[in-house]
């Protein structure tokens, strides 16, 4: 295996965590929002929901709202999904397919590459002068088929903003003919960090997930820090192989648990052709809402793909049950920072990563 290791001040193990307060202050909410989530690459969608000319979907990043299309011209864009006469919130719903986007409120229309089509109350020479009135549009990048954005306009591509990571999910080929099949939303309470400190460890699988522990081959299980992302992983212990049906040899590798800054984790288990991604992104302070989306080759699934989701949402159980315990003791008097054991560099790597960006 090959990785592009970066030093993660990894002598920092068994000092102490980030404090708490940094799970529990509203005011850290905000500071997130503006130096986290409106600087990161944030996943919006896969190339799926848009099969077809017309295609859109809309969503939100870092609280500002956002359209993804399909032009007439086959072109995939992202803009603000904000009406330039107004502001008025252009697109309700959350899919569909339209030849033309109309606002609500005074009825301008617009091309699906954000260009003016028509606005009905300005004509003659008026007309002319807010002809250049377009959707804002808003950084984004198709990388494997996932659709990411970006509202910082000086942000580095996302190309070069995870080191190898895109060219490592090369070896598993299948990626490119799945589709997303469906998508579950669950509100947690806890801070988002929390659900991402507890994705970055696995000193916690042997108590919380006896499914997990009994199917993989824990003695083998790594954490690796890169470039931006981190990954765990191992292989199937020889008697638990999943499923029954012909693999190809992707299909065989062993389960990879990714990472990426701030707030994405991606896993691929072994069997069918799959992955997942699972995004946390922060309500406010103390409420996050968990994003779980399931990628497959068709949307009838077998029995060996509803396994996997079915054994892929015990997991989650269990992570989120631990998680919103946890912030009860974030808030406790009792507590104010934790620490770190030598397997749990990945939380180390991001918890640096959180105060860089913070600036503390
Ligand atoms: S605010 Fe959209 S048409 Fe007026
Ligand atoms: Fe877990």
């Amino acid at each position: 295996m090959s990785y592009n290791p970066v030093q993660n001040k990894a002598s920092k193990t068994f000092e102490r965590t980030l404090t708490y307060d940094l799970y529990t202050d509203p005011k850290v909410f905000e500071l997130e929002q503006e130096f986290i989530f409106s600087k990161s690459w944030q996943l919006v969608g896969h190339v799926s929901q848009l099969e077809k000319n017309g295609a859109f979907f809309t969503t939100e990043v870092a609280g500002e709202p956002i359209i993804v299309t399909r032009g007439m011209d086959g072109e995939i864009r992202a803009f603000y999904n904000v009406c330039p006469h107004r502001a008025t919130k252009l697109e309700k719903k959350e899919s569909g397919q339209k030849k033309i986007l109309q606002c609500g409120y005074h009825g301008w229309t617009f091309h699906l590459d954000g260009q003016l089509n028509k606005a009905p109350n300005f004509s003659g020479e008026d007309a002319a002068c807010i002809s250049d009135r377009c959707l804002r549009g808003v950084r984004m990048e198709i990388m494997q088929s996932f659709i990411f954005v970006n509202l910082d306009d000086d942000a580095k591509p996302l190309s070069e903003s995870y080191g190898d990571f895109f060219s490592r999910l090369d070896k598993y080929p299948f990626l490119g003919e799945l589709k997303r099949i469906n998508s579950k939303t669950r509100v947690i309470k806890a801070n988002w960090k929390a659900f991402i400190d507890n994705y970055l460890e696995c000193d916690h699988c042997y108590v919380a997930h006896p499914s997990f522990v009994s199917t993989l081959d824990m003695k083998n299980y790594q954490i690796i820090t890169c470039d931006n992302y981190s990954v765990q992983g191992t292989v199937v212990k020889p008697d638990k192989q999943m499923g029954t049906v012909d693999l190809n040899e992707a299909e065989m590798q062993g389960g990879e648990f990714f990472w990426l800054w701030p707030n994405l984790m991606m896993t691929i288990y072994p069997g069918p052709g799959n992955i997942a991604t699972i995004q946390m992104i922060p309500i406010d302070h103390e409420t996050t809402l968990g994003v779980y989306t399931y990628y497959f080759r068709d949307e009838n699934l077998t029995q060996e793909e509803k396994d996997l989701v079915a054994f892929a949402e015990q997991v989650r159980q269990e992570d989120v049950e631990l998680v919103e315990l946890e912030q009860v003791g974030f808030r406790s008097r009792a507590f104010n920072k934790g620490v770190y054991s030598q397997s749990e560099k990945g939380i180390v790597q991001f918890h640096d990563m959180v105060l860089e960006a913070l600036g503390k």
